[in-house]
């Protein structure tokens, strides 16, 4: 009871904010000017370290509104969601915080924080904080909710891919454009990209693929609050958080584009879901799904072709990508064979619709079911590090897929490479 009290003690001291309060299902509204949003894209909520990125309406929960975020977990204090409606003003709910499951053990996870609204309201803000002081509510930066309309069919897009995150001045430019235009033969309309920073050469690419409308960049500067893991592996300081936040930008990719498109791949920038009986991912789509009505997440194996190991041809180590920096896929044909006992991580292809939470390479939570696609049928093309670094080149296989995309892989890449300035 206190709690509130010092509310409307508050509130009567701030004369000009005080119009209007009462006592429904939620403790304290009061109706003040509309607030602007914020244009940062990561916000620290004052006196803790915690993180929050986006928030987004949930149709299929009553409408509560979810903010994707990040927080310290062993410093979980009470938070508060403060919720802008049209209609009624502001009001101030308790936030039901939500953490996923996989933090890998590190400080710092990916957390949805729940927040409730009222019937007739429409909301437009929300941010999250840890003082129930009015006086405050209007300086703080807030976040615009979206995916305030939901969308059931004609989708502005049948395929987008969320790429995790660039980090660490990547300039893998060669390999890069091939799988993008790899991506456009297959049927991929969008691709998302968190950017924290990228190469000199890169940096061109994706600005013609930014012009060409291909690449939507998210700027993502996590590294500006916290200190992150390099993949599995530790750095010389304690890091905070894994993968630069990687499981953040995942699951903010499929609400930013739940209503836009029917499916969404999750995959890393060097990996390529490629159909092995199909021209493109909509007719292998159409045909699993009509099988599978109620799938929603489809597993695909990853197949890892080292980038150690070359074709011994030769065949296409072509002149005009000598200097071009990066890996040429069309060089790696070996694939490492499948081991017995091991599984095969997989990466995804889904319904966003019904998908809740998501990891790497499976879904936490989701409405409907998973298939595991057979690998005849499709595989993740992996052009990487070596998992069996021991084997022979006689012991892996010889596995030529891509180049059946060569007529328009060539000339398409060619183009870009050209046309982004990287090669003169
Ligand atoms: C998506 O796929 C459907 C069915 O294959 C097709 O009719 C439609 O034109 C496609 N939409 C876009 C935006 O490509
Ligand atoms: C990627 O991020 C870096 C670092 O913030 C920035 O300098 C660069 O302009 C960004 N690139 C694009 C294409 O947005
Ligand atoms: C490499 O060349 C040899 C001899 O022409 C040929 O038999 C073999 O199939 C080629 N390998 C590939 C992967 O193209």
């Amino acid at each position: 009871m206190e709690f509130w009290v010092i509310n409307i003690f508050a509130l009567l001291i701030l004369s000009h904010l005080a119009i209007k309060v009462y006592f429904q299902q939620t403790p304290v509204v009061f109706h003040h000017m509309a607030p602007n949003s914020t244009k940062q894209t990561i916000i620290p909520i004052k006196d803790t370290r915690h993180l929050i990125v986006s928030a987004y309406k949930d149709h299929r929960t009553h409408g509560e509104i979810r903010v994707i975020s990040i927080i310290e977990r062993d410093q979980l204090s009470p938070l508060l969601c403060v919720v802008y409606c049209k209609e009624q003003g502001y009001f101030i709910t308790t936030a039901n915080v939500d953490i996923h499951s996989d933090h890998f053990g590190f400080p710092f996870v990916t957390a949805d924080m729940l927040c409730k609204t009222k019937p007739r309201c429409s909301a437009t803000h929300v941010t999250i904080s840890t003082s129930p002081y009015i006086s405050e509510i209007s300086s703080m930066p807030y976040l615009p909710i979206k995916n305030k309309n939901k969308v059931d069919k004609n989708f502005q897009y049948n395929f987008t891919t969320c790429i995790s995150n660039l980090f660490g001045g990547y300039n893998n430019v060669l390999q890069f454009v091939q799988t993008i235009e790899m991506y456009k033969i297959l049927g991929i309309e969008k691709v998302y990209i968190y950017n924290t920073s990228c190469g000199p050469d890169l940096q061109k690419v994706l600005q013609y693929y930014k012009e060409e409308g291909t690449v939507e960049v998210e700027p993502w500067p996590i590294d500006q609050f916290l200190v992150s893991s390099k993949g599995w592996k530790f750095p010389e300081r304690k890091p905070d958080l894994h993968n630069y936040g990687q499981l953040t930008t995942l699951n903010d990719c499929i609400y930013k584009n739940m209503y836009r498109s029917r499916y969404i791949l999750l995959n890393d920038i060097e990996e390529i879901i490629v159909p092995y009986q199909h021209a493109t991912l909509g007719l292998l789509i159409e045909n699993l799904q009509r099988q599978n009505p109620s799938v929603s997440v489809f597993l695909i194996e990853n197949h890892i072709f080292p980038k150690t190991v070359f074709d011994t041809n030769g065949t296409f180590s072509l002149p005009q990508w000598k200097k071009v920096p990066g890996v040429n896929i069309l060089e790696h044909i070996y694939r490492e064979p499948d081991r017995d006992y091991v599984f095969n991580p997989t990466k995804m292809i889904v319904n966003p619709r019904e998908i809740v939470r998501t990891s790497v390479h499976s879904v936490l939570k989701n409405y409907g079911d998973t298939l595991s696609v057979p690998s005849d049928i499709c595989k993740v093309i992996h052009v990487g590090e070596p998992v069996q670094g021991n084997l022979m080149i006689e012991q892996l296989i010889v596995d030529t897929k891509l180049w059946e995309y060569e007529k328009e892989l060539l000339p398409n890449s060619d183009h870009v490479l050209k046309n982004s300035g990287v090669c003169s």
